[in-house]
């Protein structure tokens, strides 16, 4: 009896592969399951605007929630990984890592994850919104950071009192998987330019191997121009000239400031998402990976950042039209009516935007849900 309704589960409960991507998620009786993980400060408000949407807009994905607590313990966060590996797509909050009282050998709950399930590329699509983004600069920029080596290793020792060591690891297998990735998502997305971002001058070894594994990989895309720029310049140039930038590709830790450089351009973190990309599964969350500790609880987050990160998740696993909408009624909502949470210069709070968003896509659909 327990062999047979097994059987009858596996037939159900079949890994799909996603239109065009190759790869693999979960779809049960028609309906999609994805992993969701709250994580900490505003995550579990944001996750509660994203099942509000979600259900207003009838879409079809049921999340199996798993939860992680601050710094994250090994069985929570094995937990969190296998139900990834289960359902091959996840949206995720930030686990908070309080680094003041945490264990030398207590790595990061976020990064764990990531390297676990080997989510090698972090993608960052920044474009200025009008009447949000605070400059007039004009920027349309894809950020391709590496995204499970360099400086996130965890690898640090006292060797005597008072003296540091902490090891960046750049390895040529990550290095050329990362630029090759950068120059794919160039061409297909139909992007002129390909920027190396590196220390080169001062990490000749370390960051001296990133700029050549981008240079030899260019060497394959000659329909992608490609140039290198020193980290210190790229941060004076994105705040002076950021027009110049097209795509760029980054060591870990130049990725996340040069990110989070970029989210502010255009508006703050509750404005952008990212994606993290591996050859088998994906986990959507915001852009700057922050828990927004100081306006917990409070219902004025942004919840835009991961309602976009949503949108790339449906349009992953071939939901494009639900995507479509939901991207429509966001954007109905913070431009045109101007319905904005306080950080993009709105009083809303996190529950009119989300109100907002639903009401559209309710007058919207077509046909009213079954649920
Ligand atoms: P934070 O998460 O409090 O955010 C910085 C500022 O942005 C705050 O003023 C906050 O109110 C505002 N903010 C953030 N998200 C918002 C939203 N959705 N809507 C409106 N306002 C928003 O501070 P921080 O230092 O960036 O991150 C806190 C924790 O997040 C860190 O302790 C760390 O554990 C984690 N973290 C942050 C990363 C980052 O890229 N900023 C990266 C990795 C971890």
């Amino acid at each position: 009896m327990l062999a047979r309704s097994l059987s009858a589960r596996r037939i159900l409960y079949l890994p799909c592969t996603a239109p065009g991507s190759g790869r693999k998620y979960s779809k049960y009786g028609g309906r999609h399951t994805v992993a969701m993980i709250p994580g900490d400060g505003i995550g579990p408000d944001l996750m509660k605007s994203v099942e509000r949407v979600f259900k207003a807009a009838c879409v079809p994905v049921d999340f199996e929630k798993v939860y992680v607590s601050t710094n994250g313990t090994e069985e929570e966060t094995n937990e969190a990984i296998t139900a990834i590996k289960r359902n091959g797509v996840a949206i995720k909050g930030n686990i908070d890592t309080k680094f003041e009282k945490m264990d030398i050998d207590q790595k990061s709950a976020n990064v764990v994850i990531r390297t676990s399930l080997d989510l090698f590329a972090n993608v960052l699509k920044v474009k200025s919104v009008p009447t949000i983004s605070p400059r007039d600069h004009k920027v349309d920029i894809r950020i391709i950071r590496e995204n499970t080596e360099g400086e996130y290793t965890n690898l640090e020792h006292e060797g005597v009192p008072g003296v540091v060591e902490s090891l960046k690891v750049i390895t040529a297998e990550k290095s050329l998987r990362i630029a090759k990735f950068a120059f794919e998502y160039a061409r297909r997305n139909k992007r002129k330019r390909v920027t190396a971002i590196h220390k080169a001058n001062i990490m000749k070894l370390a960051d001296g191997l990133f700029l050549e594994c981008c240079r030899e990989t260019a060497k394959e895309f000659p329909d992608i121009e490609f140039n290198d720029m020193i980290i210190d310049n790229t941060t004076m140039q994105l705040v002076s000239r950021p027009e110049q930038f097209d795509v760029m590709v980054l060591p870990n830790l130049y990725g996340n400031i040069v990110g989070n450089i970029c989210c502010g351009l255009v508006g703050g973190p509750g404005m952008v998402a990212g994606s993290n990309i591996g050859h088998e599964y994906r986990v959507f969350e915001t852009a700057t990976r922050n828990t927004g500790s100081q306006i917990a609880g409070l219902g004025v987050a942004n919840p835009t950042a991961m309602l976009f990160a949503s949108t790339l998740m449906l349009k992953y696993i071939g939901l494009k039209s639900f995507s479509s909408d939901i991207n429509h009624a966001i954007i109905d909502t913070i431009l045109t009516d101007r319905i904005r949470t306080p950080d993009i210069g709105g009083s809303s709070t996190t529950e009119q935007v989300t109100d907002s968003i639903c009401e559209k896509l309710v007058s919207r659909s077509r046909v009213a849900c079954s649920s």
